[in-house]
């Protein structure tokens, strides 16, 4: 049987770079999409080949432009012999008070989030005829509400609706799911106020913020056999939330 390939956009560094390391320690070969960490894009996917014996090729592609999604689609189909498993992971965020947000900010955050999933999943189904997609939300999207991230929160409701869409459109080949992250220690949540981080650990009952690995696990078990009748569904992996 062949090895399995997965698309992980954003696998850098977080969350991406951590469901990188679990997938290739279960010898399923890698596409490492980067945007601007080329560095660390390709020592992460040296670092892997080399450790797991798998292959893993880190291409650029900013998912937001539609025309490098679609080269991106095509350097891989010359690579490797289709997908079986795409993670949308890529995701921005950028903190401000909803009326000091400006179009244009509110539109970048959108068009990363939501818009790229979109054009990634359009293109890279046409080399897809079996798997598993998972989209990378936030329980932002659900019931969690501040005051500064409504373009993030948008955009991560938006990503479930989508991933609800893309579940009845692929059917019955093609999985699709959406994992619900609460906070999680990354370069995203590192620049947070001490203060607030202090009251957002509260507010979680196993009292501390998730290690990416804690997510990346449970991304790939949706992936596996094991997980093969969840399907269209939203996994909130959060530690727990209460108010
Ligand atoms: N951290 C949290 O508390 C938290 C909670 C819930 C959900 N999430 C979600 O988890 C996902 C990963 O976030 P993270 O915490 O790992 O953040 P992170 O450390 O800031 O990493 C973000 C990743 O997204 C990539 N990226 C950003 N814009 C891109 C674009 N236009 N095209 C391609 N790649 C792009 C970055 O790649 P480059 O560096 O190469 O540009 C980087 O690898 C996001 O969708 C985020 O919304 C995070």
């Amino acid at each position: 049987m062949r090895n399995k390939t997965a698309l992980i956009t954003g696998a850098s560094r977080g969350l991406g770079k951590a469901i990188a390391e679990v997938f290739a320690k279960n010898k399923i070969n890698l596409i490492i999409n980067y945007n601007q960490s080329e560095k660390k894009a390709k020592e992460l996917a040296n670092f892997l080949q080399e450790e797991y014996q798998i292959r893993a090729i880190p291409i650029k592609c900013d998912v937001s432009d539609e025309r490098e999604v679609e080269e991106m689609i095509k350097k891989i189909s010359v690579e490797v012999n289709g997908i079986d498993i795409i993670i949308n992971n890529a995701g921005i965020s950028n903190d401000s008070i909803l009326f000091d947000k400006t179009k244009t900010d509110f539109m970048e955050i959108l068009e990363t989030n939501l818009i790229g999933p979109f054009l990634v999943c359009k293109y890279a189904t046409k080399i897809m005829e079996k798997g598993s997609i998972i989209n990378i939300s936030s329980t932002n999207a659900i019931d969690t509400n501040y005051p500064y991230s409504a373009d993030y929160d948008a955009s991560k409701a938006g990503l479930i609706s989508l991933s609800n869409n893309l579940a009845d459109s692929l059917a019955p080949n093609i999985r699709v799911n959406t994992i619900a992250a609460g906070w999680i220690e990354t370069e995203m949540s590192k620049d947070l106020d001490e203060k607030f981080k202090k009251e957002e650990e509260k507010k979680i009952l196993l009292e501390r913020f998730a290690s990416p690995k804690e997510i990346a696990e449970v991304v790939y078990f949706l992936t596996t056999e094991k997980a093969s009748y969840i399907n269209k569904s939203v996994i909130r992996v959060d530690g727990g939330y209460h108010e």
